[in-house]
């Protein structure tokens, strides 16, 4: 019991799904290019995915993101195959979860994957550490161990002295700690998360997004984690996929997504960004052909602190340097400023 397992990817190629009666008959006038209002139209048929194809880094946080109706839960859903698709694969480490069958279907959700959903969906009448043991009682694990599991999590989401309670005498934000507590006691490598924090209130929203990412450092699972969201897909996702009309509009590093923004609609979530919190120095530097200014900065450091750092210093050039040391760029406290409050040509930044 209790091996970490790391790493282990996600790859989902060419899915497609569509609603209806008869779903089948329209995958190839869609994938010639009927539009999901065409389709609706003329076939009273739903497009819920289009050509989705998204690698998923193991060991690390996805976001998908998109507005209400975009698909996100149907995509999240393909990847333990609560939803068959119409067409298309879904990789999880080197197996296609379309194609298992019934029982290896069900040891892989057991096995593999945990969720946390945005309802909670804590089984009332029993306590937050029976609702923890609950998927290691299923998959047949001695009590003692499945106890020992439990109560490990429930601690280090910071639930300890709260074992014994039910769920109904519990806050929202702590409710979900059970929900997370729950999901990590089955120990399973991937963690699919659909608006899991999205019910609570701001703060507690925050204090999960830093519980979530300081509990990531350590189990290094791969975590899919759904949100329309901008500001949580950019705290958490390492990736950030966004969807529109069931389709993927965009993805890419929370940076791409910033500085480059594909369309308008993207454009439109981008714009309220904190840009000094999100945008690397390395993004704005000048790449070197002089000699290295000023002192040095980390190449992942964020224009907030690059500035601050600049302006305490009193300074204003330093360089960047990459993990070994090694200067890579130049930098100018004007640069840094203008990319924090504009949006950058980023032309000769990559
Ligand atoms: N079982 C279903 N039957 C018909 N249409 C559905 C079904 N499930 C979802 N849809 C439609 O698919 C689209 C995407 O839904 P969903 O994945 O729930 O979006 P999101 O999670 O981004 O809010 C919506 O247009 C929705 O109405
Ligand atoms: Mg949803």
């Amino acid at each position: 019991m209790a091996e970490q397992h790391t790493g282990i990817g996600i790859s989902i190629k060419n899915l497609y799904k569509i609603f209806g009666s008869d779903p089948a008959a329209y995958i190839d006038d869609v994938k010639a290019g009927m539009t999901k209002a065409e389709l609706n139209d003329k076939h009273n048929h739903v497009l819920g995915l289009k050509d989705i194809n998204i690698d998923m880094p193991g060991g690390g946080i996805q976001v998908v993101m998109g507005l209400s109706g975009s698909g996100k839960s149907t995509l999240i859903r393909h990847i333990n195959r609560l939803i068959d698709p119409t067409a298309g694969e879904v990789i999880v480490g080197d197996e296609d979860v379309v194609k298992m069958n019934q029982l290896e279907l069900r040891e892989f959700r057991r096995h593999r994957t945990a969720m946390v959903f945005q309802k909670f969906a804590l089984l009332p009448h029993r306590t937050v550490l029976e609702n923890s043991v609950y998927g290691l009682e299923i998959q047949g694990v001695p009590r003692e161990e499945q106890e020992k599991q439990a109560r490990r999590w429930i601690t280090r989401v910071g639930l300890e002295g709260f074992e014994d309670n039910y769920p109904n005498q519990l806050s929202g934000g702590m409710q979900q700690r059970v929900g997370l507590a729950r999901a990590l006691t089955n120990d399973a490598p991937i963690l699919l998360m659909d608006e899991a924090f999205s019910a609570l209130d701001p703060l507690i929203r925050m204090d999960m997004q830093s519980v979530l990412l300081d509990l990531q450092r350590e189990i290094r699972k791969t975590v899919v984690f759904i949100t329309h969201d901008l500001d949580e897909a950019l705290r958490l996702g390492d990736r950030i996929a966004i969807l529109r009309d069931g389709e993927v509009v965009q993805q890419g590093s929370k940076q791409e997504i910033v500085l480059r923004p594909a369309d308008e609609y993207i454009s439109s979530f981008v714009r309220e960004v904190n840009r000094g919190r999100v945008i690397s120095v390395e993004m704005v530097m000048t790449p070197l052909s002089a000699e290295p200014q000023g002192m040095p900065v980390s190449r992942e450091t964020v224009l907030e602190v690059a500035a601050k750092t600049m302006t305490d210093g009193g300074e204003p050039m330093a360089h960047v340097v990459d993990s070994s040391g090694k200067p890579i760029g130049n930098l100018d406290i004007n640069q840094v400023i203008a990319a924090m409050v504009t949006p950058v040509d980023h032309a000769d930044a990559a």
